[in-house]
């Protein structure tokens, strides 16, 4: 089971001329695992929280394609906190971490690659319960 030392932060290519910038993704080049799922998540009002969940199974790579946001990681022990403000700035969260998201700017447009398709059954929402989940791997450092 991952912890936070598995998180990840990609700078992903960006191609730069006078009609402004490219960034492209690839599958197993960029990013660590098969792309199985893509979802975006717009039009967020100000103030809220996303996220407040881990994964048993899923990866993800996340990228603020506009706007910015915080990540709250947390692998049940520990929490780390990655900003996300650059189109070519990605993170990687395996299965076993925790993520909240907050402090979404006005306009933000968040992409998520996921290693799975959806699957409600893989999700862990109550984060009493996660850390039960990941202590059962990763026993108190
Ligand atoms: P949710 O996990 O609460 O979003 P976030 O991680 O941004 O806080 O998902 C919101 C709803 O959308 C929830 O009812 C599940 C559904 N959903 C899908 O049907 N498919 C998906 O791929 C995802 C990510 C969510």
């Amino acid at each position: 089971m991952s912890t936070l030392e598995n998180v990840k932060v990609f700078e992903f290519p960006k191609v730069s001329d006078p009609r402004g910038n490219l960034t492209f993704i690839e599958e197993a080049v960029n990013v660590p695992f098969e792309i199985k799922r893509v979802f975006y998540i717009y039009d967020i009002p100000g103030g809220v929280t996303r996220g407040g969940h881990g994964h048993k199974i899923n990866k993800s790579v996340l990228v603020a394609i506009t706007g910015s946001m915080d990540l709250h990681l947390s692998d049940g022990y520990k929490e780390i906190v990655i900003t996300l403000n650059r189109a070519n700035k990605g993170v990687l969260i395996p299965e076993g971490v925790w993520v909240s998201m907050q402090n979404f700017s006005s306009g933000t447009i968040l992409l998520a690659m996921n290693s799975e398709y959806y699957d409600e059954e893989e999700y862990i929402r109550d984060f009493a319960e996660f850390k039960r989940f990941v202590k059962t791997y990763n026993p108190e450092p």
